[in-house]
């Protein structure tokens, strides 16, 4: 049945306007005043702001690390972000040595398909590239519609690649038409500095941010950069944390490299000093790179709204407090790096960026959802209102006043890492191709309903309009 969206302040990553959105067959079809409403069902949005649905390029669920796996999967994780106003998640298909690309996306298609209650799509993380590989790849991207690799220059003896393996992705992607990422810390100094501080008896929560200091992230984040000036290759860096891997981003793009960033709610609101809560409370708040000093967080919001850094992630990487962050207790080293996050990304940029006056409503919606659409090959699909594009929408009621809690969250976990935070704004309704997943604040969606995305390849030029190819225009 055909749907509009009657009188909401529609935005995009360009324009603000008010309006109606007419929706047919899961499509946009219409925008514009007073649309014809005969024989459709209206969706009263006034007062309220009608966004694309957010698009979250970095999402760990049902994902074993560090000895046990995520609290959510791909259901409990993906109606959680529904909640929170995204519409689509680009999760991280694991690999392992020795065993067949394809082996590894089929196991994630089998976590995912029957669970998944948005649409969703997989990066491919490349631990080994020999031959065997390289010649896999090839196919993975083209018929699995897998255009981004990933990389972790971290976590030695578990996922960490060398040098090669990541200078020889970057080659392939070149070739390939692919974006590598990269988890960007030295991993090897890393694995020197944990290894002397657990020796000397220092097996608190916040070793994990001691031994783990800034200037290796910035050192892996400049090196990636000069590998991938020297591949003429692209480059994207997952959960930027602090102002010596941003300004090593911002140095590569004004050299014209197509290197680009990505931070996280966490590194935007919280610091450092959190991992030093008491009864090891800390261990709610380790994540790889760690929380830094609170004067970065003032680094990233300028990079987000200067264009250094172009979206957020997630990251979302839930372990419950009780039973697996305990994993840790007594040696820092195993805890299980993450959080719980995929349902607070959007409001958290929302309340503490527009609210606060640190980007524009238009950035907002650029950074939450446009830009990672674009990069990861979905634009316009998916990152936009527009004509043509999937119905991907949340109505945002920007009045309400709310507190972030474990009491209310949906996420499948027994914390919230941002507990207490009072914030304005939340989605009130979010629609997937067409149909409400959430609706009046309760799911209505259903288990499998989401799709897996084929994505394009990077640098793809979206489809030219048909107008501007009979005019012989260059757009
Ligand atoms: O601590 C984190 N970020 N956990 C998830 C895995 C990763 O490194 O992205
Ligand atoms: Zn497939
Ligand atoms: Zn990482
Ligand atoms: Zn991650």
């Amino acid at each position: 049945m055909k749907k509009i969206i009657k009188n909401g302040t529609i935005v995009t990553a360009a324009d603000t306007f008010t309006g109606d959105v007419a929706i047919e067959n899961g499509i946009i079809t219409e925008i514009g005043l007073n649309l014809n409403a005969d024989g459709a069902e209206i969706v009263d949005a006034s007062g309220r702001y009608v966004f694309p649905g957010g698009v979250d390029p970095h999402t760990h669920l049902d994902m074993p690390f560090g000895g046990t796996v995520t609290a959510d999967d791909f259901e409990t994780g993906t109606i959680a972000a529904a909640y929170g106003g995204t519409t689509t998640v680009i999760d991280f298909c694991l690999t392992s040595k020795g065993l067949p690309l394809q082996q590894a996306v089929n196991t994630w298609h089998e976590k995912s398909q029957d669970k998944a209650v948005i649409d969703y799509s997989f990066h491919l993380m490349v631990s080994e590239l020999n031959d065997k590989v390289l010649a896999e790849l090839p196919q993975i991207i083209e018929n699995e519609g897998i255009t981004s690799l990933k990389v972790f220059m971290a976590y030695k003896n578990v996922l960490q690649a060398d040098d090669g393996t990541l200078f020889k992705t970057l080659q392939a992607a070149k070739k390939e038409g692919a974006l590598v990422m990269v988890h960007a810390e030295n991993g090897d100094v890393i694995d020197y500095l944990v290894t002397k501080a657990l020796a000397e008896g220092n097996t608190d929560p916040i070793y994990h941010a001691l031994t783990r200091p800034p200037e290796l992230e910035g050192e892996a984040t400049g090196r990636a950069a000069y590998l991938t000036e020297l591949t003429d290759s692209q480059l994207y860096v997952v959960h930027v944390t602090c102002a010596e891997a941003a300004w090593k981003i911002e140095e590569a793009r004004k050299k014209g490299l197509r290197v680009y960033g990505e931070t996280c709610p966490q590194y935007l609101v919280l610091d450092q000093t959190a991992l030093e809560k008491p009864n090891f409370e800390g261990a709610k708040y380790v994540w790889s790179p760690p929380l830094r000093e609170q004067w970065n967080q003032d680094v990233l919001w300028k990079s987000l709204w200067n264009g250094s850094l172009q979206t957020i992630g997630s990251d979302q990487c839930s372990f419950n407090f009780k039973g697996q962050k305990e994993l840790g207790l007594g040696d820092f080293s195993k805890i299980p790096n993450g959080g719980p996050t995929i349902e607070d990304r959007f409001t958290i940029l929302y309340s503490e960026g527009v609210e606060k006056g640190r980007i524009s409503l238009n950035k907002f919606v650029d950074i939450i959802s446009t830009s990672s659409a674009k990069l990861f090959g979905l634009f316009p699909q998916k990152g936009t209102i527009a004509v043509g594009s999937d119905a991907d929408i949340v109505i945002f009621d920007p009045a309400v006043q709310r507190t972030l809690s474990a009491e209310t969250h949906h996420m499948n976990v027994d914390y919230n890492a941002f507990e207490g935070f009072e914030v304005k704004g939340e989605p009130v309704s979010v629609l997937s191709r067409g149909e409400f997943v959430i609706r009046d604040k309760k799911f209505v969606g259903k288990a499998g309903a989401g799709k897996y995305l084929h994505r394009k390849r990077f640098g793809t030029a979206p489809a030219l309009p048909a107008k501007a190819e009979v005019s012989g225009g260059v757009v």
